[in-house]
């Protein structure tokens, strides 16, 4: 079960909590694997859906207010919620529970430690944390 560590903070606590919070339905959605309670895993992958459209507007908020480039987060954080979408429909009909976990994992690891991080010491220099 892969959940959040200090390798992970992006120096805010705000954000650090909806991270720790998004990659732990998505571990509850790794242990679907193992049980198959495909009831659950629609009601996580809305779970997932809405609380990360709703972190995205939250950390593309405290960017563009401290004057942050936020162009390449909203173009990542676009398409991963098209790509949410698209297998939000697939998940009607399939239950691709491996593809989707991985997928999850994979891309939230990514960003976290990719375009998130970019903003740590942007945000710290100037107080935020
Ligand atoms: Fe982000």
């Amino acid at each position: 079960m892969e959940t959040w560590n200090d390798g992970y903070s992006v120096g805010v606590r705000e954000m650090d909590e909806q991270h720790k919070r998004l990659l732990g339905y998505i571990a509850a959605l790794g242990e679907l694997l193992v049980t198959r309670d495909y009831e659950l895993m629609h009601e996580l992958l809305a779970k997932i859906t809405d609380y990360g459209r709703r972190h995205f507007t939250a950390e593309e908020r405290l960017l563009e207010r401290h004057g942050y480039p936020v162009a390449v987060q909203r173009a990542a954080h676009e398409s991963y919620l098209e790509w949410m979408a698209e297998t939000n429909v697939r998940a009607m009909t399939e239950v691709p529970v491996a593809e989707i976990h991985a997928y999850l994992r994979q891309w939230w690891t990514t960003h976290i430690l990719g375009e998130d991080m970019g903003y740590k010491d942007f945000l710290n220099s100037r107080g935020v944390r």
